[in-house]
């Protein structure tokens, strides 16, 4: 791929057009009988969505030999962790009885227990947005930074729990995620697994993380 500020420029602009479409959609009174759950909806599927993304990057590469995808990977992770924080926003600013009150926030929470296991995965994924630059790579070193980094499988894993969850009649859906999250970390394991022993050891070596 010779062009990466191009395909940058499309994956930045790409991961936005939800947004705006969701926006416009708001703004025109198109988003239905219940405003609030539709965007609560559509978000809460955006961050699944990308968190899925995120994890497809390295197993591509690997398969492919296109490692210039790298870029990608923090983009995808970025937009995970914007649409996590939009839909919680959402949440707590426009569907509780008292917007914006904590103690009634905290009080759905205790009350409906996918929104504890939401909450602990978005909370996940606040280490890992701070540590996505190239300083802060630099600053926790690869070994480091590539252990913090592993928290997007169990963030991912509880991502499709939460989904699960809340899904009343049909589950299909939420266990075609499972599915999907299935092979991508089954296929992590088993790469790991065929590594030799002193690969396996250094594993946790730094590499060349994004290609900004
Ligand atoms: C990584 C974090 C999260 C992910 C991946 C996620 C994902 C999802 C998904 C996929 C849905 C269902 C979308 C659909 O049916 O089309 C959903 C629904 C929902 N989520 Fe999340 N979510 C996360 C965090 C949170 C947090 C922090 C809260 C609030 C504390 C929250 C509150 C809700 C609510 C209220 C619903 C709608 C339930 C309903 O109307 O039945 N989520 N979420």
């Amino acid at each position: 791929m010779k062009d990466i500020r191009f395909a940058k420029f499309l994956v930045l602009v790409n991961g936005g057009v939800p947004l705006a479409l969701l926006a416009w959609d708001a703004s025109q009174h198109q988003l239905g009988a219940n405003p609030v759950n539709f965007a609560i909806l559509t978000t809460g599927m955006l961050t699944l969505v990308f968190l899925m993304l995120t994890l497809c990057v390295t197993p591509i590469r690997k398969i492919t030999g296109w490692n210039w995808l790298i870029f990608s990977r923090r983009t995808f992770g970025l937009y995970a962790f914007f649409y996590g924080c939009l839909h919680f926003l959402i949440f707590f600013g426009l569907s509780l009885d008292r917007p914006f009150s904590v103690p009634n926030a905290l009080s759905e929470m205790f009350k409906r227990k996918y929104l504890f296991v939401g909450i602990t995965a978005l909370l996940l994924m606040v280490p890992l947005a701070v540590t996505s630059t190239n300083a802060m790579i630099k600053r926790l070193g690869g070994p480091r930074w590539r252990a913090l980094h592993r928290l997007v499988y169990l963030v991912a894993i509880l991502g499709v729990i939460h989904y699960y969850m809340q899904v009343k009649i049909d589950v299909r859906m939420p266990l075609a995620f499972a599915a999907v999250l299935t092979i991508l970390l089954g296929y992590r394991l088993i790469s790991f697994r065929r590594r030799p022993p002193l690969a396996q050891a250094t594993a946790a070596k730094p590499k060349i993380l994004s290609g900004a």
